[in-house]
């Protein structure tokens, strides 16, 4: 259906305070949703306290730093299965008496394993469960620096689709100590969760339901694109804005989709102050702004010059896939994604004194010993059949389900190279820790492949496949990170270190099972299967 842009108020999702210690029950319903004005409402899959009150996105939990929040999570989803197609040849939890597996993971946050939704840790409505099950009671320590998570379902084989029925919402994390003065706050700081969706005329979610290579996968699609930019849950919403600073707190959580923002007046910048882990040093002050899928940003945009009446749009360029697109996979209505009318104040209330922090938080230079800390060589890769259709893509050749090979041992540095040989970018996520990126740097994938030249020799060696010198971070992936995105016939250096970022040693033993897991967050590929599991050791 065409939808006209900008004529639905942006919400704001309820927040929900969990730092007081007490239980919090938040539980999977079924709902219908109005997404747009003149849609009629969508069925959905949405987080609650109640049936009444789920929304799309969920509630936002707040937490304060070093105050454990606990939150059990409950599944009411009547369904005997998904609403959303099921591919069942590919990995999945197959429940023994049908319904809809669902588990849920904090992402971003250092939790104990048996919290932190492993993939094989699902249960049902009807008390099924999944092999690394122990609990829906999950705790969060929160010891972490102050930054913005979000919690999501991760059941294996179908988090693809719960997260496109509605699983999703945010975590802010505070820490009132680390907090710059005068950041904007209340009404003045937002949350901004963009999706892309496809429907049909009667509202429901256009989901398609034959795969590119069906006698393979019947029903698995490399990739779910939208035509309809969502953000919190409403079809290119319109925010009205007063002329001052505003605090965005911005979460791409698209299945497989990039964006890459602008704002239309070119005079306003996002003045980005924090990433996946927290504040950055300094803002980065920036025309455009790619969020790849997982990705947060913590912006300023400064609207105190605009004139009351008119509009600023935030716009959309990144190709769909990322970065060489397909015009398919871009309608021009993917190049819109929501209207900031800017409004007077009420006159007698007075505009805060809000400010732009500089020298936030610093981030460490990342330091490595070749012969004392360990290294790790990790691919990418895609497989084809016959006529070139994707029928899946995996890390370093290996399934979910093949045994561990990523046992990185407790409070060690580990250097990951992560070596993209498919032609698409992969945001890659890393459960219970932050890492920096060290670098990336181009190689020659043809003649590589052809033999002629080798990844273990420095450019410019003649014999080395390398391209370029290793390159700084771009502006995406500086600072604190759980999430990366690995551009093709790139490699990309990660530093990691398995302890807390707070140093010391994590509040709970990340050393037991279920494990946890690293993966590629276009979940379309997590499900077929760019997903490995990964095991802290003592
Ligand atoms: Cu946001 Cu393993 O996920
Ligand atoms: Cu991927």
């Amino acid at each position: 259906p065409t939808l006209d842009p900008f004529v639905d108020e942006l919400p704001i999702p309820a927040t929900i305070d969990t730092s007081n210690g007490s239980q919090i029950i938040l539980g999977a319903y079924k709902i219908t949703q109005k997404l747009h004005r003149d849609l009629p409402a969508t069925t959905l899959y949405a987080y609650g306290t109640s049936q009444e009150t789920a929304t799309v996105p969920g509630p936002t939990l707040v937490a304060t730093r070093n105050h454990t929040s606990h939150i059990r999570y409950e599944n009411h989803i009547p369904d005997s299965e998904t609403f959303l197609i099921t591919d069942r040849t590919i990995h999945w939890a197959n429940p023994p008496n049908g319904g809809v597996p669902l588990v849920t993971h904090l992402h971003g946050a250092e939790a104990p394993s048996s919290s932190d939704g492993n993939p094989d840790a699902w249960y049902t409505a009807a008390g099924d469960h999944g092999a690394a099950f122990v609990t829906q009671n999950y705790i969060y320590p929160n010891s972490q620096p102050a930054s913005l998570f979000w919690y999501h379902d991760h059941t294996v084989g179908i988090t693809r689709n719960n997260v496109l029925a509605g699983l999703a919402g945010l975590y802010i994390l505070r820490s009132p100590s680390e907090e710059p003065a005068d950041l904007p706050n209340s009404t003045n700081e937002i949350p901004l969760v963009i999706q892309d969706k496809q429907f049909w005329p009667n509202g429901s979610i256009n989901f398609p339901d034959v795969g590119d290579s069906p006698s393979i996968h019947p029903n698995w699609c490399p990739e779910y694109f939208g035509d309809t930019i969502l953000v919190n849950g409403k079809a290119w919403p319109y925010l009205q804005v007063y002329p001052e600073k505003y605090r965005f707190r911005m979460l791409n959580a698209a299945n497989a989709r990039f964006f890459t923002l602008s704002l239309s007046d070119p005079t306003l910048k996002f003045i980005q102050i924090g990433t996946d882990g927290g504040f950055l040093p300094n803002p980065l002050v920036l025309s455009a702004l790619t969020l790849a899928p997982a990705y947060r940003a913590d912006v300023i945009i400064d609207f105190s010059n605009m004139t009351v009446g008119t509009t600023v749009y935030m716009n959309n360029s990144a190709p769909a896939p990322f970065p060489d697109g397909n015009s398919d996979f871009s309608p021009p209505s993917t190049n819109s994604v929501m209207a900031f009318n800017i409004v007077s104040r009420p006159p007698g209330s007075s505009t805060p004194a809000f400010a732009v922090p500089s020298n936030i938080t610093p981030v460490p230079n990342p330091t490595y010993n070749p012969t004392t800390d360990g290294y790790r060589n990790l691919t990418l890769i895609e497989l084809d059949d016959a006529s070139g259709n994707p029928i899946g893509a995996f890390l370093n050749n290996l399934s979910w389900t093949d045994p561990v090979t990523e046992t990185p041992k407790l409070g060690t540095v580990k250097v990951w190279d992560l070596i993209n040989f498919t032609p698409d970018a992969h945001p890659i996520h890393i459960h219970l820790i932050n890492f920096l990126m060290l670098y990336q740097q181009s190689f020659n994938q043809t003649a590589y492949e052809a033999n002629q030249c080798t990844l273990l020799k420095q450019f410019p060696d003649p014999s080395s496949c390398f391209t370029q010198p290793p390159q700084e971070p771009d502006v995406t992936q500086v600072g604190w990170k759980d999430t990366v995105i690995v551009y093709p016939s790139v490699v990309t250096r990660l530093w990691t270190k398995w302890s807390p970022r707070n140093g010391g040693t994590f509040p709970f033993d990340p050393t037991t099972a279920p494990g946890y897991a690293w993966h590629c967050h276009i979940v379309d590929h997590e499900d077929n299967d760019m997903m490995r599991p990964l095991a802290v050791q003592k």
